[in-house]
């Protein structure tokens, strides 16, 4: 799995836990979705190209370096991908946003597409795609024929679980796309819930369970 890369930050498998908890509020929650985003956004961001220019410091001319290349769209898929753009705009303020809306049909556990709204210069930006849950790997494998239909080229994929499975069915059909994730669990459940997993995060993250 080579473009799969497991974040073992001792922070952010620290939060990971703390979301893991079922005795863990909704506040504390959101807090922590938020700083594992950042967190999983400056290593998702270490290959961004760099270019050098010259400045003055008070005392002489330096030559330093700066961003270049394409600019940069987040894309959350609605909802639980929005509890984590926040922490990623931390890092990356002048990005656009682009938001997907999926839900998984209980039955079926397939992605029903139920709103999308992208920056019409999106096939221009580089885009990193959010979501905390990556299960059957459905929602994701959509998500990014998504925003290739739009023309995007360059796609990460970052989320806080996966699963073996959810990871093969994104690779598989998306080989270029790298992901990010900070834990991969063994399992899903009858239900397509991660195990041991921390939950349906929109509901935790929005309190609606
Ligand atoms: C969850 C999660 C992912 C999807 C993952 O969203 O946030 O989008 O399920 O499952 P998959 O890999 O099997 O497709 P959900 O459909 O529960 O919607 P929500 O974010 O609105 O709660
Ligand atoms: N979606 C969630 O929110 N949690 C899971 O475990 C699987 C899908």
């Amino acid at each position: 799995m080579s473009n799969v890369h497991v974040m073992d930050h001792p922070l952010i498998q620290h939060k990971l836990s703390l979301m893991r908890d079922r005795q863990t509020g909704v506040k504390e929650f959101r807090e922590a979705t938020r700083e594992i985003a950042m967190l999983m956004c400056y290593e998702a961001t270490r290959d961004l190209p760099l270019k050098e220019i010259t400045i003055e410091t008070p005392l002489a001319h330096a030559k330093t370096s700066v961003i270049s290349g394409k600019k940069m769209a987040i894309v959350p898929i609605l909802r639980a991908g929005l509890g984590m753009l926040d922490g990623m705009l931390e890092l990356i303020p002048a990005a656009k946003v682009g938001h997907l809306g999926l839900y998984r049909d209980p039955e079926s556990m397939k992605p029903v597409e139920y709103y999308a709204k992208m920056p019409s210069d999106i096939a221009e930006r580089d885009v990193i795609l959010i979501d905390p849950m990556l299960a059957t790997g459905g929602s994701a494998e959509a998500a990014v024929t998504a925003l290739k239909e739009r023309g995007v080229k360059n796609i990460k994929f970052v989320c806080l679980l996966s699963t073996p499975v959810g990871l093969d069915t994104l690779q598989k059909a998306h080989p270029d796309v790298e992901i990010f994730t900070a834990a991969i669990d063994p399992e899903l459940n009858d239900h397509g819930y991660i195990v041991p997993g921390l939950g349906d995060a929109g509901d935790r993250i929005f309190g609606t369970k």
